[in-house]
């Protein structure tokens, strides 16, 4: 952690304001400024008090609780500990017998095109049938559900049955290797698989069946008791007799109906796993019933959304944004949205504008790696511009995943927002469970690049090293000073773990986010400058770089040594770059080539594709300080291929500077 990365360094001076117009402020829940400080200053008066009140207008609880908020075992915080719920009840059942009953959930188009519709009501005789069979299993409350599913009504189906029965449930994104895949059945301990013979992306049919059976193969994970496979595909898969079954046949003879499991509000929903700066993946765990209140909250603030709205977030549910703005937070808002299983560029990278015509989507959130592909697409081929889509449904455009650079939220507010619609630049992490800072629609004045203020009641803040405040202006480390309903409870399996990477004992108990941020002299918003770990983000998908290091040195009949950084790319924002020192003489030429080439393809079989380094240069050595640690400053400057200005009068080896800086 360092207050001095250069991720700080770089401050923003950004002139342009963008009001909402005073229709939209009218119309909305936080109907301008003055309401948005009302409710701060209420969650200021009566801090728990205010969560309470939420808490019973937001969500249905079974038994409700008598004590808000428990700080006395910090910062193992509990929250409406004694209220029970049941979050699937909270998506679902709440909305029988209302007009939502016979209103489409989901409209989900294939990456063919096709088109499939869900009601509320015909999704609730889904998940629970669903429920039943996993009940058929011998799934209990408290079990954990791995699910590695494809973006489809089914997976939404999965992650709400596990909840119906209580069981807390683990998704892992599709892209994940079968290491990664049993890397997390293993440390979370799974009893089942919920998985798909095979995905379709972008026209090609990718298999997932046959990963989770290579998983399971790599031994540790016993205590897999059964793997259930939807067929998303004619194709065959190989299925295990007496452990693996088909939807069709775990499905068969199972009652549409079965109760949901009130739950206490601190059971775990789910446990995410996402990367830290040191170690493998930690399994982020998250209670229910403040999870479940952000999830609805969020929705109700952020989109500020209306029965008639068709919401559309892209994330895959192999993210927290999936989970939270796909399989729950819509539901729960009762909310008509589109579950997509393609890719933005296929058949063409106009794909999402013409998606935003045919469903008349009103609400859109994606990422902005997403965002500069497509303006990039865009400029080249007018073919697949947005402006040949008719884009005049939208209202709301959302930002996720990763600071958005001011062009790029131009591009998005003029050519898909028609300068009409506020763009909602949403910061949060796996671990806040929801939206943390971000502008309101109908209230906050938009400043491109900036996620301006946080939500009423979250006590964002940036302090330095020491845990004092710094001044607006002055960048310094993003931290919360109090507890939020939805936040991170531990790490699965490792409070230590939990306790150490997110309230170090210098930070005065605040949480740390893991994030540098400034905020604007004038308006004192908040701009995101990146993390200050060893945390990257590419294409908005988080990774360790001790993750990617781990992959390569475990390449041990080549690599002796690797260290990997990340270096800004206009693409993908951030890019992975490794330093490798081989076991046999440093490679040059068309033998580098080949060498990086089996390089990254072994760290797609240990991690994923995603974590394939984009840059790989080779050394003799890695720059070391006489102590033997590794300079990554200087990798950084490398990596961007900046002249070295730092002092290097502490390195054993300065020759090798030159080696690295040599792109094959
Ligand atoms: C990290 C969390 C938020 C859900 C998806 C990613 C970065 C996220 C923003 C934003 C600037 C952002 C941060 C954060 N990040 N949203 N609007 N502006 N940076 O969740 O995988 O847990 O990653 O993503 O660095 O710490 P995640």
């Amino acid at each position: 952690m360092s207050t001095s990365s250069s991720a700080i360094e770089s401050v923003l001076v950004e002139n342009r304001v963008f009001h909402p117009a005073e229709a939209a402020v009218k119309a909305a829940r936080i109907s301008g400024m003055e309401s948005y400080n009302a409710l701060c200053a209420a969650a200021e008066k009566d801090f728990t008090g205010f969560w309470a009140q939420l808490a019973r207008d937001h969500v249905v609880w079974d038994k409700p609780f008598s004590k808000t908020l428990d700080e006395s075992n910090a910062p193992f915080f509990k929250w409406f500990e004694d209220g029970e719920l049941n979050a699937s009840a909270n998506c679902l059942d709440k909305h029988m017998g209302t007009p939502v009953e016979h209103k489409t959930a989901i409209i989900f188009e294939a990456d063919d095109g096709a088109v499939t519709r869900v009601t509320f009501k015909e999704l609730l005789a889904k998940v629970s049938q669903f429920a039943n069979a996993l009940k058929a299993q011998g799934i209990q409350k408290g079990d954990r559900v791995l699910i590695y599913m494809p973006m489809t009504i089914e997976g939404v189906v999965a992650m709400q049955a596990c909840a119906r029965i209580g069981a807390t449930h683990s998704v892992v994104f599709g892209g994940f290797s079968a290491k990664a895949l049993q890397d997390r059945i293993v440390d979370v301990g799974a009893v089942a698989v919920v998985t798909s013979n095979y995905q379709m992306r972008g026209g090609k049919e990718l298999p997932l069946k046959s990963i989770v059976d290579e998983a399971l193969s790599m031994g540790g994970c016993e205590s897999i008791k059964s793997v259930l496979v939807f067929q998303r595909t004619p194709t065959a898969c190989a299925m295990v007799a007496g452990r693996d079954k088909t939807f069709e046949e775990a499905l068969a003879g199972q009652s549409t109906e079965c109760p949901a499991v009130p739950v206490g509000a601190e059971h775990p929903l789910f446990i995410l796993y996402t990367s830290g700066s040191t170690g493998k993946p930690k399994g982020v765990q998250h209670a229910t019933g403040g999870y479940l209140l952000w999830a609805k909250l969020t929705m109700d603030w952020t989109f500020d959304v209306q029965p008639s709205d068709v919401f559309w977030c892209t994330a895959d549910i192999g993210w927290i944004t999936g989970h939270s703005y796909v399989a729950y937070g819509p539901l729960a808002a009762g909310v008509t949205q589109m579950v997509f299983e393609g890719v933005p560029t296929y058949p063409n990278a106009g794909r999402f504008w013409q998606r935003i015509e045919r469903h008349k989507t009103t609400i859109f959130y994606t990422a902005p790696t997403a965002i500069r592909s497509l303006i990039k697409a865009a400029e080249s081929d007018d073919k697949v511009h947005p402006k040949q889509s008719d884009l005049s449904s939208l209202r709301i455009l959302g930002s996720v995943g990763e600071p958005i650079n001011p062009e790029a939220w131009m591009w998005y507010h003029k050519h898909v927002g028609g300068e009409r619609c506020p763009i909602v630049d949403t910061f949060w992490q796996t671990e806040t469970g929801g939206h943390m800072i971000t502008p309101l629609p109908g209230a906050t004045p938009l400043v491109p690049g900036s996620c301006t203020l946080p939500l009423p009641g979250i006590t964002a803040a940036i302090v330095d090293e020491a845990g004092h405040d710094m001044p607006n202006g002055a960048g310094g480390i993003l931290v919360v000073k109090r507890p939020w309903p939805s936040m991170i409870r531990t790490i699965w399996g490792d409070p230590e773990r939990f306790k150490k990477s997110y309230f170090p004992e210098e930070l005065k108990g605040y949480y740390l986010a893991g994030d540098g941020a400034v905020r604007s002299a004038d308006r004192g918003y908040f701009r995101i400058t990146g993390r200050i770990d060893d945390v990257l983000n590419v294409s908005g998908h988080r990774m360790g770089t001790m993750e990617i290091e781990s992959a390569l040195v475990s390449k041990t009949d080549l690599v002796a040594e690797a260290a990997v950084v990340g270096r800004p790319d206009d693409l993908t924002g951030e890019a992975i770059c490794a330093f490798v020192v081989l076991k046999r003489s440093r490679p040059t030429g068309d033998e580098a080539k080949a060498i990086a080439k089996e390089l990254r393809d072994w760290v797609a079989k240990e991690i994923g594709p995603i974590a394939k380094p984009k840059d790989i240069r080779f050394g003799e050595n890695l720059p070391k300080t006489r102590s033997g640690k590794i300079m990554r400053r200087l990798l950084r400057s490398i990596a961007k291929g900046e002249a070295i200005t730092q002092d290097t009068s502490t390195l054993e080896n300065p020759a090798i500077l030159d080696q690295l800086g040599e792109k094959y």
